[in-house]
């Protein structure tokens, strides 16, 4: 079957990856989480001191880039690509909280974007890929042939991300997970470079009220139809 491209963007923890991985294992494509990438270099940034009580100098930032070089290898016991920072796996770490509250100001920088979207860019130059993150049917595939855009209601949202932390053993309130969510998506939707948006020929996917199996038929559906169009 003729590989295609897909994009799935939308606001912070609305279940892009968990769908985006379930795709990409029923369909054999790679799976690449954007954002992890985004959160590599913010990691690095706080491990090398220069991110101190939620600020930084862009320039310090930019000059860490050189340093950092970002893998990814499928573990078959979580059935998952998991993220390796300078050969180390750093899959736990990079979901912590000092992350997700210095990521989205990291992610506005321009060099920083520059690299990431350039390898993003080469891991789907031969198609076959599910990526998400926030822009990547607008930016980095602009001709993705299915882009989806997800969203869900905020406390849905946040209880999602709670039960995720908890689970993990991060111990955090219900309302700082959910001031996190509500400060990152304006953020990402207010950024100068790249932000959020829906892409025009998006397909929206709001998912408060579907199950994970809702998902995945809804967009296998999806799929199955465009590339039965090409073939
Ligand atoms: O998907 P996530 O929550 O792990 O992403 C972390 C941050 O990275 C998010 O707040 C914004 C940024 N990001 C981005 O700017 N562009 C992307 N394509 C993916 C993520």
């Amino acid at each position: 079957m003729t590989k295609i491209t897909i994009a799935i963007d939308g606001y912070s923890s609305c279940g892009k990856s968990t769908l985006a991985k379930a795709l990409a294992s029923k369909l054999g494509y790679a799976y690449v989480d954007s954002g992890a990438m985004y959160r590599c270099v913010t990691l690095y940034a706080l491990q090398k001191g220069v991110i101190k009580d939620h600020s930084f100098q862009e320039s310090d930032i930019v000059r860490l880039l050189d340093d950092i070089h970002l893998t990814f290898q499928f573990n078959p016991n979580t059935k998952s690509s998991e993220t390796f920072l300078n050969g180390e796996n750093v899959e736990k770490e990079i979901r912590q909280m000092i992350v997700s509250e210095n990521v989205s100001k990291v992610s506005a920088i321009h060099d920083v974007r520059v690299k990431m979207i350039a390898i993003q860019r080469k891991l789907g130059k031969n198609k076959g890929i599910v990526m998400d993150g926030r822009d990547i049917g607008t930016n980095v595939f602009p001709n993705a042939e299915l882009k989806l855009f997800m969203t869900a209601d905020t406390d849905i949202r946040t209880q999602r991300r709670f039960d995720e932390l908890s689970s993990k053993g991060q111990h955090i309130s219900f309302n700082e997970v959910k001031s996190n969510l509500i400060y990152r998506d304006h953020e990402d939707t207010h950024r100068k470079e790249n932000p959020l948006t829906q892409a025009h020929d998006a397909i929206v996917l709001d998912n408060s009220d579907l199950t994970r199996e809702q998902q995945l038929e809804f967009v296998v559906k999806l799929i199955t139809d465009l590339t039965l169009s090409f073939n």
